[in-house]
């Protein structure tokens, strides 16, 4: 469980890349699997929690080779899933398993999902209750309504199903087993959530129909097979955006990363606390992808509430550190949702800030930062969590003295490389890089 020693950075001035989308990948190895035929697909993330994708697909009869660690090539086998010979390891991810359920809610056949003792955490009625309405009998092994999850699978009913949660994965969860249902399926949110299912069934040519908050599936159709590529992941980037954000004089450009409006929420964000952003989008085929190019200044604090929450849900970790380095209050409210990530990330957030001298009060759902007090390097905890990690080893960069991160193994679950990336930050190296201009004009 190795720590991270992190110190003060220099200016940042440079460009950098980010290894693919984390929720794309899961979703491109899924749908793949149930195309009509074979599917390449390049930029894809090779982190733990994809790695579980991929091994379930196997697991579940599906041919998939890895020519190089980005580059999956998924033979798809017409929605044609064979019964798994053993349980289903998910690993940390509950994009796996909450997406996978919705698959094998639709096959004639018993699945068991098991995860880690962080994923064995997380509640699953939520997509427990919609795919039991559609006719699959799910039992939850853990207490209350935690994994385990023991799936017997058989012929769908079609519902409208409205989510008491913004969520991508419970969407998802039911328009891919929507998919497997006879006749309409649609789903209704109370607030927007990433919509990279809908876009990657329009891009596999299977037909979502969108309407505001509601999105339906006719099921019976198979996935036409086509390549795909993931662009770099918007909430890796995060970490680095905040980074330059917060130092004035800081200039950092992102290259090949997603620009789904689902997901840019940060952008907006530092925007209002007052960092220089252009986004120019360079190609729009599945997914919009492009460049991010971003001045640091003195921030000040804002208030992140709302519609926006669902649209910043895994970045809000690093935007409460960017709220830390600011002048002036930062309100988090509406993200209880945060209760119940990998680990509690509001408790572990207010914790860490804490131990580096932040000013913090929790609330149920939220936090209110009282930032601009001199951040000092001290021991802090990952909680077993990626995000937390990645955001406290950015805190590190501004704080007085030398800050550890213990137990980074975690990290690997989304950000192979982020380790190398933050010693190219903390080393002067690349205060040498000078960062190209952007003059194409970003999209209004
Ligand atoms: C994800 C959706 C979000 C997000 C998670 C990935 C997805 O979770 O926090 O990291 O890929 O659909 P919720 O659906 O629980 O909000």
């Amino acid at each position: 469980m190795p720590d991270w020693k992190v110190r003060r950075a220099p200016f940042i001035r440079t460009e950098l890349t980010v290894p693919g989308d984390k929720s794309i990948s899961h979703r491109s190895i899924m749908l793949a699997s149930m195309s009509n035929g074979t599917c390449v697909i390049r930029g894809f993330l090779p982190s733990e929690d994809c790695l579980c994708t991929i091994a379930a697909m196997r697991a579940l009869g599906i041919k998939i080779e890895t020519p190089e660690p980005d580059t999956v090539v998924v033979y798809g086998n017409k929605r044609i899933f064979q019964q798994s010979e053993r349980d289903i390891y998910c690993g940390n991810s509950g994009t796996t398993m909450r997406l996978l359920a919705g698959i094998l809610a639709g096959q004639p056949f018993r699945s068991r999902l098991t995860g880690d003792p962080s994923l064995t955490k997380r509640p699953m009625r939520r997509v427990i209750d919609p795919l039991t309405q559609m006719g699959a009998s799910i039992r939850a092994e853990g207490s209350g309504d935690r994994p385990p999850l023991v799936i017997e699978g058989g012929p769908l009913k079609p519902i409208h199903y409205f989510s008491p949660v913004a969520s991508a994965q419970v969407k998802s969860a039911i328009l891919l087993a929507g998919m497997f249902a006879n006749g309409k399926t649609t789903v209704t949110e109370p607030n927007q959530s990433r919509d990279h299912s809908e876009r990657m069934l329009e891009y596999f040519l299977v037909r979502p129909i969108k309407d505001e908050l509601s999105v339906s599936i006719y099921g019976g159709q198979t996935p036409e097979s086509r390549d795909f590529t993931v662009p770099g992941d918007i909430s890796s980037a995060a970490f680095w955006l905040v980074a330059a954000a917060v130092q004035p004089g800081s200039h950092l450009l992102v290259r090949n990363v997603g620009l789904n409006e689902t997901r840019t929420g940060i952008l907006g964000v530092l925007v209002r606390m007052g960092a220089s952003i252009k986004e120019v989008i360079e190609n729009d085929d599945a997914e919009p992808l492009g460049t991010i190019d971003i001045r640091g200044d003195r921030l000040k604090g804002t208030t992140i509430s709302g519609k926006e929450i669902a649209n910043v849900i895994d970045e809000l970790p690093i935007l409460a550190v960017a709220g830390a380095l600011a002048h002036g209050k930062t309100v988090i409210a509406d993200a209880g949702e945060l209760r119940v990530k990998e680990t509690d990330r509001l408790a572990a957030v207010a914790t860490n800030l804490r131990a580096m001298g932040a000013q913090v009060s929790e609330t149920e759902d939220g936090m209110e930062i009282f930032g601009g007090a001199p951040l000092h390097g001290t021991r802090v905890q990952s909680f077993g969590d990626h995000r937390i990690a990645m955001a406290f080893a950015i805190a590190g960069l501004f704080a007085e003295g030398e800050t550890i991160i213990e137990d980074t193994d975690c990290v690997a679950t989304s950000y192979p490389g982020f380790e190398q990336t933050l010693e190219k930050i903390m080393s002067t190296e690349q205060k040498k890089t000078q960062v190209p201009v952007i003059t194409t004009l970003p999209k209004s």
